[in-house]
Formats: C-alpha cells, structure tokens, sequence
C-alpha cells in the first residue's frame, strides 16, 4: 500500500465492474476510504468486502445514480461513513447497442442518456456541496469515442462528449470554489464491452477495435485506474479542465477502418482542374 490518497473519502460510481472496480482497488490501497457505487444488481459488496479483506477502508451503495434522491442519498452515505467526501468518480456508464443508427433503437438512446449523461449530472450537482468545503475534485469517464465519435453506436459518442464538454465547463464555474474538474478518456479496454462474447460488439468490430490503436490490444482496467488515480490525487493540482486519453494512441491512429469504406466513396474522383503538379515530383520538401 502507497498513501496517494491517504486520508481522502472517495465516490467512485460504476464501482462494481471493469473500470470502477480497478479504481476501486487502486485508490484503496493509495489510502483512499472508498464508496464503491452501483445498481442494485452491481457486485457492489463484493468489492467493498475484497478491499476490506486487503486491509482497505470501502463500503458498498447500491442504487440508480441517475435519480437525483439516490445521488444524494450515495453522497450522504460518504459523508455518514466517512465524515467527508473530497473526490468523485464519475465513472458509471453503459453501451448496450451496436447499431447502424437506421436501425438504433430509441429505448438504447434514451437509456444511455439516463446512465452515461443524468448520472454525470446528478453526482456532480449531489456532490458539489461537500466538495466545496474540503477543496476536492471530480475525474468524469469521457472515452475516445468523445472526442472522435464511434460508428455503429453514434450516441454513445455524444454521450461522451457531453461528459467532457460538461466537466470543461464545470472545471471553469468551479475554479472559484477550489474545486478541480477533468476527465479521463479510455480507448478500446479490457472489458465486458469490448469482448463479441459478453458485450453488444460483433467479431469483426471487436477486431478493429484492437487493431485500430497503436499498441494493437486492449488497455486493462488497471492501466485507466492510475491515471485516475493521479488526476485525482493532490499531485495533479494545477490539472483541471483537462482530458487524459489512456487510449493506446487510438485517437491519432485510427487503424484499418478506410478498408471497409462502401466503394463508390473508396473512388477517387476525377475532378475539373488540370492538375499537373501534384504527383509528379514536384515537391517543396526536399528542393
Ligand atoms: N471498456 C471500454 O472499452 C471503455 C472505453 C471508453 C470509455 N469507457 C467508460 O468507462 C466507464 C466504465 O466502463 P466499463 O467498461 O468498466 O463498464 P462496466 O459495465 O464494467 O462498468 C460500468 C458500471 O456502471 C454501472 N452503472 C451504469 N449505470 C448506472 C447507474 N445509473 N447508477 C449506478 N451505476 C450504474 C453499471 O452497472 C456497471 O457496473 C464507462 O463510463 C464507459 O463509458 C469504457
């Protein structure tokens, strides 16, 4: 055990799995009293009781942290615990449809709203009071797809980049009260998502989605939890405002997709102009 986050109280939503579940573990053994946050059906307790069998400090809340009562209630399950909250994770999130957005269905768009955006929302807001008074700060899970959008799942991406533009924002409203806002945004990890077996990706999106970053595999869980951890720990202190790709390179190397282009637009076209200059040599570069 380190002591990163020695004597700080931490929410961390979505805390049952994948992600949340490494930040979970890592911010505890930094030191880091933890409310490990989720649905009713999350495995919530089972992470809790795993960091208190390590010799950690965590308890579980279960309850959809999209509702404005259950937010408050998860913020004031910190504070009844543990005397204070000083860090937020919004790390909650879902992605349950792949689908060509003819074909995307409004109960994923609506849902995805709920749990990827209203939860965002509804912790921030709960959690700001308590913030305030000890000068801490959120960490909000954008994703690649926020920045560059993803097809197949086109609102999921809007979803993300609200979470940025949105703790943008609050990082600027928020400077004045002491507190910091940034986000981490994670390409293709290790996840149920992104496995054709247990998430909603086909074999063939699976596939791209591990050659299209420049570490060709998927992240894991824990390599996404230590930049969680810095940013929210007191050694990013000038940090706020900012997004932290942990994206293997993924949003500047976007890998084999012009492949599956339809061929009428993998077409070069002809064009008007006389151009004579363009390939043949002609070059300012090396003149
Ligand atoms: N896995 C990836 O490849 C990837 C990539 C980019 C971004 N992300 C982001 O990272 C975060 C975690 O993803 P993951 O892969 O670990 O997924 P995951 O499904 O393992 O974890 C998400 C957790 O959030 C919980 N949750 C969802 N809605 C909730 C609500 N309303 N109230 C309380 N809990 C709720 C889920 O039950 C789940 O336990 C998500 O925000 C996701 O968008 C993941």
């Amino acid at each position: 055990m380190a002591n990163r986050l020695e004597g700080k109280v931490a929410i961390v939503t979505g805390g049952g799995s994948g992600i949340g579940e490494a930040i979970c573990k890592k911010f505890a053994s930094e030191g880091a009293k933890v409310v490990v946050a989720g649905l009713p059906e999350d495995p919530v307790e089972e992470v809790a009781s795993e960091i208190q069998q390590k010799g950690g400090a965590a308890v579980a809340f279960k309850g959809d942290l999209s509702l404005w009562a259950q937010a408050q209630q998860c913020v004031q399950r910190a504070v009844q615990e543990y005397g204070k909250l000083d860090i937020l994770i919004n790390n909650a999130g879902v992605f349950v449809e792949t689908n060509y957005l003819t074909d995307f269905t409004e109960e994923s768009f609506d849902y995805m709203i709920r749990n990827n955006v209203k939860t965002t929302f509804m912790m921030s807001k709960a959690a700001l009071p308590e913030l305030q008074k000890n000068k801490g700060n959120i960490v909000t899970a954008g994703s690649e797809a926020g920045v560059l959008g993803i097809p197949q799942n086109t609102p999921y991406g809007g979803t993300k980049a609200f979470n940025i533009a949105f703790s943008k924002g609050l990082a600027a409203e928020q400077a004045a009260f002491g507190v910091r806002c940034n986000v981490v945004g994670p390409g293709p990890i290790d996840t149920a998502w992104t496995h054709k077996e247990t998430g909603p990706m086909d074999k063939e999106m699976e596939k791209t989605n591990n050659q299209a970053n420049l570490l060709g595999r998927r992240g894991t869980p824990e390599e996404v939890a230590n930049v969680y951890l810095f940013l929210a720990s007191d050694e990013a202190s000038y940090v706020t405002g900012a997004v932290y790709m942990v994206d293997g390179g993924i949003t500047i190397g976007k890998g084999p997709i012009g492949e599956k282009a339809d061929e009428a637009l993998s077409q070069q076209p002809k064009g008007e102009l006389d151009l004579e200059h363009a390939m043949d040599g002609h070059t300012s570069i090396r003149r």
